[in-house]
């Protein structure tokens, strides 16, 4: 069986690890690595393939940045014949970026088999460009894999047959649970004992200088109360240099390796984010985390774990830190099935699919 599978943003990258660990370990498996080029900076993608053992693409399409339509046209164009030539019995994408509908759509035209990683997930909200992803690459695949029970019901309510779907758990967490050891490990290297870790990059938060400078007040605020720590994405980088705004108070670094950023989660008090993998991740960790967004398409960190929606509210944002401070921050407990061994699921449905079917 050749299996190839597509990344190009950073959040997957965690993600296609376990999976093609898993798969290593299976007979009669071969692998190909496409990366798309959605995310091309050192910061933002080689240092992931090499703390996440990674092999280097065999396949890098150099795509790049541009408009939502560019960028998932120009992935198309340049993907179709890598998959005219290397005849795969299976693609595997994953999560909702640019890269994943795009990889979906060639080969549902090709007609080669669609495995979707984290299918199922829905904020209810189009205007995100993620949502938009999720709904047609959902529609397209032949198998999906989902994290949570929420993702199979969101399934079924849009028809998608039930043979075709598989809780498997989150494999983000996976990688989560290989490498927290390290991250244990990881020293503070001169960062407050108490400090918030910050992220920020949907473009609903930033694009808006007027959102982006009231989010950045709130967070010059709180800062007033508890160290704020703010890796800053590149597309987050660009708009805070455009604004007038001066964030002084706020301590910004360059994107970090996942070891890294993982350490700085777990040392927490509160984290403060947009990213969905975030939520996930602070789930997990038991470490609070308020989302500065008005949905999730990740209901059960809200549901078992530690995530509360804040949206843009600033007053809500103060209050919540504020419960953090005084010692209430909300408990949560781990989802089912987020335990380390998702893509073991994943790797013992596709060897079984294709030892029956195909
Ligand atoms: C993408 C995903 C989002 C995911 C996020 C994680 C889509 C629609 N969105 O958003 O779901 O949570 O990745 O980071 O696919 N840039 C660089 N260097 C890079 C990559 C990007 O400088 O390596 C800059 C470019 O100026 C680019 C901007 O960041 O225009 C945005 O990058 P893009 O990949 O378009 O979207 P993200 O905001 O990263």
């Amino acid at each position: 069986m050749h299996i190839i599978h597509v990344v190009g943003a950073r959040p997957n990258f965690m993600k296609v690890a376990p999976v093609l660990r898993a798969l290593e370990r299976r007979p009669g498996v071969r692998q190909t690595v496409v990366h798309t080029g959605q995310h091309y900076d050192a910061n933002m993608s080689d240092v992931f393939f090499q703390q996440l053992g990674i092999p280097s693409p065999h396949v890098n399409l150099s795509v790049g940045s541009g408009t939502q339509s560019w960028q998932t046209a120009e992935i198309m164009l340049r993907f179709e014949p890598v998959v005219i030539e290397q005849k795969p019995d299976l693609v595997l994408v994953y999560g909702d970026v640019n890269s994943t509908v795009a990889a979906a759509l060639v080969c549902a035209k090709l007609r080669v088999l669609i495995g979707h990683v984290e299918a199922g997930l829905r904020s209810f909200d189009r205007s995100m460009p993620e949502e938009i992803n999720r709904l047609v690459t959902d529609q397209l695949a032949d198998l999906l894999f989902t994290p949570s029970e929420d993702a199979d019901i969101n399934l079924q309510r849009e028809g998608i047959p039930r043979e075709k779907v598989f809780l498997v758990g989150n494999v983000m967490i996976d990688s989560l649970v290989r490498l927290l050891p390290q991250a244990v490990q990881n020293s503070k290297n001169g960062l407050p004992e108490r400090y918030a870790l910050v992220t920020l990059h949907r473009p609903s938060n930033v694009d808006d200088t007027t959102i982006l400078e009231r989010i950045l007040k709130s967070l010059m605020d709180v800062s007033r109360d508890l160290a704020i720590v703010f890796p800053v994405h590149p597309r987050t980088r660009q708009r805070i240099a455009e604004s007038a705004l001066s964030v002084e108070q706020i301590r910004l670094l360059d994107p970090l390796p996942y070891v890294k950023f993982l350490a700085l989660q777990r040392g927490a008090a509160v984290v403060i984010t947009d990213s969905g993998g975030v939520q996930e991740e602070t789930t997990y960790l038991g470490v609070p985390c308020l989302t500065l967004r008005s949905n999730t398409e990740r209901p059960v960190t809200l549901s078992l774990g530690t995530n509360i929606l804040v949206g843009q509210d600033e007053q809500r944002l103060r209050y919540e830190v504020a419960n953090i401070l005084a010692g209430l921050p909300k408990k949560g407990t781990v989802p089912p099935l987020w335990d380390g061994h998702a893509s073991d699921r994943i790797a013992d449905i596709l060897t079984r699919e294709f030892a029956t079917k195909h």
